[in-house]
């Protein structure tokens, strides 16, 4: 009998000290005390050893060491319940952690980037201008009045509750805002969203992006457009681009040309990116015409400047091989994240 209190003096002890961290633990405890071979179950055996007239005394101190385990028990069931997971025995070391998702660029906007910072190191800055603007902003100021027949050249959506204005068809209305300021000299870009009334397909939308270009100064001339345009052309497509400017024709610029440069694709041998010419087209550029700069308030005698206006979406398919221009406004996640630096 001695024996026996004094064990279960022993075991109280340990039940009111054990703690558990998961319930691996609470497991173990439910089986050394309360299991079916444990040493409630154990002790009560003993009972058929106790004398008779200890049988009772010996049965109220058994039951209470009874409920005593179960309620720990159940107290350390509790304090499992909620935080189980935080327990340091759960915590599995090797499953991989949660991952934090990047953000990327947008590929207009790595190429954008790229067109600016080549800019800014030659000391241009940025300018903006609106999008939706007015008819003279966009067309009559540029040189081109009503009925020019270049203003088909571009499809252009008006605004319904006033027909002069309109969603500008490229960027040079900032040109216009910007000679107006006042204040020469002007060295800018203006990058921006355009829009034309294009059917959508993989080779058109109805919105797309520009960057134009703005240098008015005394005695600007087309050799201080080409230098600049060579510098940009080199920058951007590699430093062994060759550069072609062919003659064309802009309303605002007189003269007027194209550069194509040699195709940055396969070096000028001719691929399927440039068709087998072996150049691809860039922009268009020019000297400003007389007429605009005199539009916007500007002496032609005493000022001459340049002027060109490059498209985004294009170097951008050729640099990333993207071959259907609706991927860039659709937004699909799947195409966006591949892109997480410039090319
Ligand atoms: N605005 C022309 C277009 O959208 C591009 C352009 C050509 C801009 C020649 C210029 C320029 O500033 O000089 O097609």
């Amino acid at each position: 009998m001695e024996q026996i209190l004094q064990q279960i003096e022993t075991f109280t002890k340990e039940i009111e000290n054990y703690s558990i961290s998961g319930t691996q633990n609470l497991e173990e405890y439910r089986i050394r005390f309360l299991g079916t071979k444990g040493i409630v179950k154990n002790l009560f055996g003993e009972m058929r050893n106790v004398p008779p007239e200890n049988k009772k005394d010996f049965g109220f101190v058994l039951n209470q060491f009874k409920q005593l385990a179960e309620a720990r028990y159940e107290a350390l069931k509790q304090s499992l319940s909620g935080n189980e997971s935080s327990t340091v025995d759960d915590i599995d070391l090797s499953l991989p952690g949660n991952p934090v998702e990047f953000g990327s660029r947008h590929p207009i906007s790595l190429v954008r980037n790229r067109i600016i910072n080549i800019f800014q190191r030659l000391g241009f800055s940025i300018a903006d201008g609106p999008e939706i603007d007015d008819d003279w902003h966009n067309f009559t100021a540029l040189n081109l009045p009503e009925n020019h027949p270049a203003r088909d050249m571009q499809d252009t959506f008006y605004i319904n509750q006033n027909p002069d204005w309109l969603l500008r068809t490229h960027t040079s209305n900032v040109q216009i805002r910007e000679m107006q300021k006042g204040k020469l000299p002007i060295r800018i870009i203006c990058p921006g969203r355009v829009y034309r009334n294009e059917t959508i397909s993989a080779r058109a939308h109805c919105f797309f992006h520009q960057v134009e270009g703005l240098y008015i100064d005394e005695n600007v001339s087309f050799a201080d457009l080409k230098q600049t345009l060579y510098f940009f052309a080199q920058e951007m497509y590699g430093k062994n681009v060759k550069l072609r400017f062919r003659p064309s024709y802009f309303p605002f610029t007189e003269p007027s040309a194209e550069l194509d440069v040699s195709c940055f694709i396969c070096g000028g041998s001719g691929c399927r990116i440039c068709k087998q010419t072996g150049w691809v087209e860039i922009l268009g550029c020019g000297m400003v015409h007389p007429k605009v700069l005199e539009n916007c308030g500007i002496d032609p005698e005493k000022y001459t400047g340049y002027a060109f206006g490059m498209g985004i979406e294009r170097p951008a398919m050729l640099l990333y091989q993207i071959n259907d221009l609706r991927l860039f406004s659709e937004n699909d996640v799947r195409f966006l994240k591949q892109f997480t630096s410039a090319v």
